[in-house]
């Protein structure tokens, strides 16, 4: 079985890594330090990787970023970076890696509490999480050749709480391992079109 991991070597991609470890081959890819070399918000790098990688069983991505700001200060172009990077980068990996997928194969997606529980200055990062989970949901009734698609929906977990502590007050971190768990889930299980909230 062959897992590609686009943002890998971050938080969330290093708990799918070691959850998948042992049951896939796992490439990996990602601006720096990955196998194959990739930018999600350039749809020609996506061909490009697509084209590197050959056929997968699995497609994950835990790459994704947003701009924290209050909807009365933020810019149009500060709100395109979730656009473009976590909500269309998210889906363009999809249009544009589906040939690559084998039969049966699955697409793994990551969204974020945020989309349910909201905080301050996280708009824009709820945007594209919902947008994203709203794809999932309605690209699953469709995916040809019994493909299936989910995300998975952490909270802020606790190897990120000196980084997002102070934006996420009261909230009770997780642990990376539950989310490194629900992409395990979504790729090795047999469900389709979900959000796996690990909150
Ligand atoms: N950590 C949390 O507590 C938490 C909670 C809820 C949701 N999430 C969500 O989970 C996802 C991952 O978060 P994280 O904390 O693991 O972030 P992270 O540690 O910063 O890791 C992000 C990974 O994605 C890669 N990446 C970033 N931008 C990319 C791009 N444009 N093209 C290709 N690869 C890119 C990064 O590598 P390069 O820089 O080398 O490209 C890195 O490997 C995000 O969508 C985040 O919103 C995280």
């Amino acid at each position: 079985m062959k897992v590609l991991i686009v943002g890998a070597n971050g938080t969330i991609g290093k708990a799918a890594v070691n959850e998948m470890s042992g049951e896939a081959e796992i490439i990996s890819a990602g601006r720096t330090n990955a196998n194959l070399e990739v930018d999600i918000t350039s749809t020609e790098s996506i061909k490009n990787m697509f084209e590197e990688v050959g056929e997968i069983d699995a497609l994950v991505c835990t790459a994704g970023a947003a701009a924290f700001e209050s909807v009365s200060e933020m810019t149009p172009e500060q709100n395109l970076v979730a656009v473009n990077s976590k909500l269309l980068g998210q889906v363009n990996l999809v249009l544009l890696g589906l040939d690559y997928i084998r039969d049966k194969g699955s697409i793994t997606l990551t969204t974020g509490v945020l989309m349910d529980d909201p905080i301050e200055k996280a708009s824009s990062a709820a945007m594209a999480n919902g947008g994203v989970r709203a794809f999932v949901k309605s690209a699953a009734i469709e995916l040809p050749r019994n493909i299936r698609i989910n995300n998975v929906s952490p909270t802020m977990v606790i190897e990120s709480e000196e980084k997002y502590g102070p934006l996420f007050k009261g909230f009770k971190p997780r642990e990376v391992k539950d989310v490194g768990l629900a992409f395990k889930k979504s790729i090795l299980g047999a469900q389709t079109g979900q959000t796996y909230e690990v909150y």
